[in-house]
């Protein structure tokens, strides 16, 4: 069994786990390093490489879920990182830094293909639409099991602000908002997905999920709204599973 190496990087942690993407499972521990501020491309591919060090038994291919839009291999926004990412291979940049070679992708999209190959998605006909709620909103758009990429539904405007800086995990902590409140605004954000959409199924994913029992049955829409079964490490396993090749993104 060859083990891949997912990661993903976050706001304020760069997580890692070595997957056996045959079953998604993790195998050992996921570490975690503070994400570097500023979060420039050198910064980030110096902690990647740390990363990979630490995590010798995944011999594989490395997968990187990056929180911006990624075409072929190359960032082209940057919300919540820094600039300096637009335009940059990230595929490439990986390659150098470790000497492997790198499966790089949207984080929400790696959360999303992971849950719908093993978690609360498998087997779902219909649209489904995966939420990671973090420090931004990230979301991924599948319909009969199949991705539509880099859907930034997160900066759709929701009563006058972008959905995340209205509703993220971060501006709940920000805000110090009780989870009645904040999910008053999960709902609200929802409620202008599900006008616009339709989706059969919601799945909530990101590390905000270790406290479902606070908020989980708080949230209301059109349609079922489930927890990410992989919780806040889909990203990880998905970006394993992408880089082993093993799902596939348009
Ligand atoms: C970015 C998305 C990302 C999401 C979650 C947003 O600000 O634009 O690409 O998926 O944050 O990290």
């Amino acid at each position: 069994m060859t083990l891949s190496l997912g990661i993903d990087l976050g706001g304020s942690a760069i997580k890692a786990g070595a997957v056996d993407v045959a079953d998604g499972r993790l195998v050992g521990e996921v570490t975690t390093r503070p994400t570097p501020q500023p979060a420039t491309p050198a910064a980030v591919a110096a902690a990647v490489a740390a990363l990979v060090a630490e995590h010798p038994e995944a011999t594989g291919t490395v997968g990187f879920a990056f929180p911006a839009v990624v075409t072929d291999g190359v960032a082209r926004t940057a919300a919540n990182v820094d600039h300096g990412w637009v335009g940059c291979n990230g595929a490439e940049l990986v390659e150098g830094a470790t000497g492997r070679p790198c499966g790089f992708l949207n984080d929400a999209d790696a959360a999303g293909l992971a849950e719908m190959r093993f978690g609360a998605g498998r087997g779902v006909r219909g649209s489904v639409l995966v939420l990671t709620l973090g420090t931004g909103i990230g979301t991924a758009l599948f319909t009969n099991g199949e991705l539509w990429a880099n859907a930034e539904l997160g900066h759709l405007e929701v009563r006058g602000e972008e959905a995340e800086h209205r509703a993220s995990a971060r501006v709940r902590s920000a805000l110090n908002l009780s989870w009645s409140d904040w999910a008053a605004r999960v709902n609200e954000v929802l409620d202008v997905y599900h006008r616009l959409l339709w989706p059969d199924l919601y799945i909530i994913s990101g590390g905000v999920t270790e406290h479902w029992a606070e908020f989980g049955t708080r949230l209301k829409a059109g349609a079922p709204i489930v927890p990410a079964q992989l919780r806040q490490h889909a990203g990880v396993v998905g970006a394993a599973t992408y880089a082993a090749g093993l799902v596939r993104r348009p």
